[in-house]
């Protein structure tokens, strides 16, 4: 195994060591107990779709699994465990009757949690919107938003005081990038206005949702969670820069300065032109506003290329399972633009980590191009630390392996591996890695 290299990073006992996962990847239990369909279980089961031809059926069989799961996480020894709610779990049809035989799962994980002294950071929308909504428009309707601000309202009623944090959405770029903009995800639409349309819906229910939580009495912090990257430019030729430019300003401004400075960015909004979305007056007030913190996913930076085919970078350190090239400097470099850029909160990393092609080899997963991955990316937010940005966290992605989205379960992004034929789970060197290097911070902080 590869030896614990702590000595570039030190990270204060505050530090929030965590491990995250999202509901539809991992639970199953796809109609148990009165679960509604959502958008997730119909694009999944639609041929074609999915790489593998698989589906969220079954999964990592979180759902009846989860006592297993949270003694594994307490075995790592992890502060931290970062999971979303399955909207449609709760409130079958995304309006009206809330289902109680739904929030009593939440209930029992997290008295599982509260048992092991895990905090809870919960996230209320990780893409699996209740089919009942997509029925009625899905996030193009703006009504969707208002229902889940009603949503957000309802778990932080019951939830807010036994969970650390609150995120309303998880990356809501993919939502209206890869659900709309595209066809990658569900609900598979390819249409750059209707996607530009949707992303502000997302903002606007953000809103919505914080305001709805601020009213009710609660102690969880609220935020959001964001996926971002630094864009560069491939060549210093100005169709490259402009791309450049033009892509930052739409995926990490067209977030943030809703959020931070109440308007759009002026460049996307003027490349985006007729696709600009349809803005409500005082929808920006609604957007802006504090957030408790905010929440990071980081796995790749943007590699802007204008060139027919584009100019790959030079992946130094290679590439993930993905494809997806390495490259932790983007993540302090990212780091400290908006840290330059904005009014921030305390950040708390809520995803980073890699797929891997791994394998059982008597009885173990030797996945060192794992730790060598996600020690990198510690070394990087140290170097943000220590220049001023505020990062209070880290939550691996994933504890599992679990089903990738349209990659199905090809992708393998677990610390821990899942066989799906026995649902057998087994610590790959990367879970007995982050368990050393836990302790080892623990001790010298
Ligand atoms: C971000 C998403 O939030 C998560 O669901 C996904 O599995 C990882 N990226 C890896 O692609």
């Amino acid at each position: 195994m590869t030896a614990i290299r702590h000595e570039f990073t030190q990270f204060p006992p505050s530090f929030t060591w965590g491990i995250a996962t999202s509901a539809f990847q991992i639970e199953g239990g796809a109609t148990a107990d009165g679960k509604g369909a959502s958008i997730w279980d119909t694009f999944s089961h639609t041929p074609g779709k999915i790489i593998d031809g698989t589906n969220g059926d079954v999964a990592c069989d979180h759902y009846n699994r989860y006592p297993e799961d949270v003694a594994i996480m307490a075995s790592l020894g992890v502060d931290a465990y970062r999971f979303s709610i399955a909207w449609a779990r709760v409130q079958p049809q995304g309006k009206g009757a809330w289902n109680e035989a739904g929030f009593a799962f939440y209930d029992k994980l997290l008295t599982e949690l509260e048992s092991r002294g895990i905090a809870a950071h919960v996230t209320l929308f990780h893409w699996d919107l209740p089919q009942g909504l997509q029925d009625e428009g899905g996030w193009l309707n703006r009504d969707t938003a208002y229902h889940f601000a009603e949503y957000a309202a309802e778990v932080a009623r019951r939830f807010g005081n036994r969970v650390k944090t609150i995120a309303t959405h998880n990356e809501p770029w993919c939502t209206a990038n890869l659900g709309y903009g595209n066809a990658q995800f569900a609900p598979g639409v390819a249409d750059i206005k209707q996607s530009v349309q949707v992303s502000h819906h997302l903002l606007l229910s953000h809103g919505l949702a914080m305001r709805a939580m601020r009213d009710v009495a609660s102690s969880a912090q609220l935020g959001i969670v964001l996926n971002q990257w630094p864009a560069h430019a491939a060549t210093d030729s100005a169709a490259d820069i402009a791309m450049a430019e033009f892509e930052y300003s739409r995926s990490v401004e067209w977030f943030m300065d809703p959020i931070f400075k109440g308007h759009y960015p002026a460049l996307a909004l003027k490349v985006h032109g007729d696709n600009a979305p349809d803005v409500q007056d005082g929808d920006l007030a609604i957007i802006q506003g504090k957030l408790d913190f905010m929440g990071l996913n980081y796995y790749f930076r943007s590699f802007c290329s204008a060139e027919v085919p584009p100019r790959q970078p030079e992946n130094k350190l290679g590439t993930t399972d993905m494809g997806w090239e390495i490259y932790p400097d983007g993540l302090t470099e990212l780091l400290l633009k908006l840290h330059a850029d904005y009014d921030l909160p305390p950040i708390y990393i809520t995803e980073n980590g890699m797929a891997n092609a791994d394998t059982i080899v008597d009885g173990e997963v030797p996945d060192e191009a794992r730790i060598d991955f996600v020690l990198r990316h510690l070394k990087a937010i140290n170097d943000a630390r220590l220049q001023g940005v505020d990062v209070q966290g880290y939550f691996l992605w994933s504890l599992l392996d679990n089903f990738e989205w349209n990659s199905g379960y090809a992708k393998r992004f677990g610390i821990v591996h899942v066989d799906y034929e026995t649902q057998k789970r087994t610590l790959k060197h990367s879970a007995i890695w982050y368990r050393d290097y836990l302790v080892q911070q623990r001790a010298d902080a």
